[in-house]
């Protein structure tokens, strides 16, 4: 994993532009983190599609397409602190579905918090917790002959670009059959007045986040970066739909990294592109699935229409 993430770091502060993996945002430190922004008021997102999997959970359920008569499985890929899918975890079980719900995270952490808030809450359900990246993990999926369910929420598919989404969603259908479903959870196209603050908090939530980044560089990997010395820049039009996160050095400095004993030049007002967070429409979702084995089966919104879940079955 630690050399994994030295030539990641070594790539991308090599690259001009420079940028960094949006997945090393998640150590112990991020986990919290990202705990806090989803409480955030500017973050809508965690709070729309709360409302859909709270106040439309019948719905969603209904949507997946699974019998009571047949046992199947449920995995979630990033699943964190599964608040939201903890209200149709509920659903299910108190409806006397017989399933297996399968958390897949990169981040351990998040798992073990998860399978220790789960077996308290629903201690009838049964977790199979899988430690990895999606794209590694998604294989193990295949070994059992029971239908499947796929979760993706929280618009987590925004910080891949359109074409590698594209390729996710084709080599996610080679794991499941026929008729297994995939549910997909998307940030919807909206005024950069909603959107920015929701990447720029008034509390210093995101920009800490962010940042967070670079001390884990400076925590695993011996980097010396000195994080008041970057800042935190977010970009985003209505027009793109897509936000863009950035650390931009304030000044010229060089940074070193003692594990590998390489320094890093930046300039004054040179960035390292982090994250980018994809916004999306039916039409863009129609072409993102276009080439793939999935069709649409339904999509559910919450009141404002901030944002959807989207239930695609592999046809
Ligand atoms: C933004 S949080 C969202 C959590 C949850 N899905 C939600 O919607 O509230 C992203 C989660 O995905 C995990 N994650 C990020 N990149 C990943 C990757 N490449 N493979 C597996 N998990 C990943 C993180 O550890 C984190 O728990």
């Amino acid at each position: 994993m630690m050399q994994t993430f030295l030539r990641d770091v070594h790539d991308g502060l090599s690259a001009d532009p420079k940028t960094l993996p949006s997945r090393y945002f998640y150590d112990k430190k991020g986990d919290a983190l990202f705990v806090e922004i989803m409480a955030l008021d500017e973050y809508y997102l965690t709070s729309a599609e709360l409302e859909i999997f709270s106040k439309k959970t019948a719905a969603l359920a209904e949507a997946l397409g699974v019998s009571k008569d047949k046992p199947f499985e449920l995995a979630e890929l990033g699943a964190g602190d599964g608040k939201k899918t903890k209200h149709l975890l509920r659903y299910l079980c108190d409806d006397g579905y017989d399933f297996a719900y399968v958390p897949i995270d990169i981040s351990q952490n998040a798992l073990d918090g998860l399978a220790c808030s789960l077996s308290a809450e629903m201690p009838s359900l049964r977790i199979k917790p899988l430690q990895g990246d999606y794209f590694d993990v998604l294989t193990q999926l295949k070994t059992s002959d029971a239908p499947k369910v796929v979760l993706f929420l929280g618009s987590n598919i925004g910080n891949m670009p359109d074409a590698r989404a594209s390729r996710f969603a084709r080599e996610l259908s080679k794991t499941l059959t026929e008729g297994d479903r995939f549910l997909l959870g998307v940030d919807l196209i909206k005024d950069a007045s909603v959107v920015l603050p929701a990447y720029d908090d008034g509390e210093g939530v995101t920009k800490a986040f962010n940042l967070n980044l670079l001390e884990r560089i400076n925590r695993e990997l011996g980097g010396n970066f000195d994080i008041t010395l970057f800042e935190h820049v977010v970009t985003y039009t209505k027009a793109e739909g897509i936000v863009r996160s950035y650390l931009r050095s304030k000044v010229d400095q060089t940074v070193t990294i003692a594990e590998n004993g390489e320094s890093y030049d930046f300039k004054a007002g040179e960035s390292i592109h982090t994250e980018i967070s994809r916004k999306y429409d039916d039409k863009l979702i129609g072409e993102i699935f276009a080439d793939t084995p999935f069709s649409l089966k339904q999509k559910l919104t919450d009141a404002n229409g901030y944002f959807a879940d989207y239930i695609f079955v592999k046809g």
